[in-house]
């Protein structure tokens, strides 16, 4: 058994090929793209950089396939000091795939084909039951399996983990899922998506918080957070700031905010942390490359505060 680590991350890893265009092409047009990048990527291997660079010893368990992508993923971990004995290669199933599309003023939408994620099991999840009962908090998405992601939540809850749920890309969840959570983190699509018919942010966000029974913060990009806790909703301005590519900046938060929580810091605190460093993350391209360390995140927020 590997040392434990602060937080584990049951994680997506999905390489992504970025393409930059004024807009999206209409059905039958071919379009003249101006950049393209790849990026090791996927929300919870992101979620895993941001808080490993935030200063949490970090674990991650998931399946990449027998490529040379995977090496890429492994060098990546391995210099980010992430303990990656809980991934498998998979025998049957490439690396998973992002085709994220960046807009021009930074907007961005993503397909992934997730492959070797969707063979991550119960079995994997098991095999990895110390470092989740180990861990302050355990992050878990919907890019993996949800049988997985249900155990791997209720081995965190037995053992008093903190579990934060990221309900992303969006699927129904399942009750049993919502027992073993303590904060939930989707974004604005997602919101929409899983209380649908409710047009006002905030009343959404009031009506998902009855459903789930627990804290939920609300990613908003530009427009903020809104953060609701025991019945009653707030919202966290975002800081402003020129957007280069917005891919990841929600795996920035979720990163840094289940970071600052194994470290310590209470939910407010530990959300205006995350608030500043998914800002700055937004102002470099791709999504784990461009997560801030600790030292930047805390630079920024002096800065900001001087500024008041
Ligand atoms: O949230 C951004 C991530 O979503 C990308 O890295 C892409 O791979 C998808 O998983």
């Amino acid at each position: 058994m590997s040392t434990p680590s602060q937080l584990c991350v049951i994680a997506s890893f999905m390489y992504d090929l970025v393409v930059t265009a004024p807009r999206r092409p209409e059905p039958g047009e071919t379009l003249v793209g101006t950049d393209f990048a790849t990026f090791v990527g996927g929300k919870g291997f992101n979620q895993a950089v941001a808080a490993a660079r935030t200063g949490a010893t970090t674990a991650v368990v998931g399946r990449l396939g027998k490529d040379p992508f995977a090496e890429e993923f492994r060098e990546f971990l391995l210099a980010e000091g992430i303990d990656d004995s809980g991934v498998r290669i998979d025998p049957e199933h490439g690396t998973g795939v992002g085709l994220p599309y960046v807009q021009e003023d930074g907007q961005n939408s993503i397909t992934i084909v997730p492959r070797a994620n969707l063979a991550v099991t119960e079995g994997d999840v098991e095999a990895a039951r110390e470092q989740i009962e180990q861990a302050e908090v355990l992050l878990v998405g919907l890019e993996i399996p949800m049988p997985a992601v249900v155990r791997a939540a209720q081995l965190g809850r037995a053992a008093g983990t903190t579990v934060v749920l990221n309900p992303a890309p969006f699927h129904p969840v399942p009750p049993e899922l919502l027992d073993s959570v303590d904060i939930v983190v989707p974004n604005e699509v997602e919101l929409r998506q899983m209380v649908p018919g409710v047009p006002d942010p905030t009343e959404a966000a009031l009506a998902l918080h009855d459903q789930v029974g627990c804290a939920l913060v609300v990613t908003c990009g530009s427009q903020g957070l809104i953060v609701v806790e025991r019945g009653s909703a707030r919202t966290v301005p975002a800081h402003r700031v020129e957007a280069v590519d917005t891919i990841g900046a929600g795996d920035a938060f979720c990163g840094c905010l289940g970071a600052r929580l194994a470290l310590g810091d209470p939910l407010d605190e530990a959300i205006d942390y995350a608030n500043a460093a998914a800002a700055l993350s937004v102002t470099r391209s791709g999504g784990a490359p461009s997560v801030p360390s600790a030292a930047e995140t805390t630079r920024f927020i002096d800065g900001r505060s001087a500024a008041l």
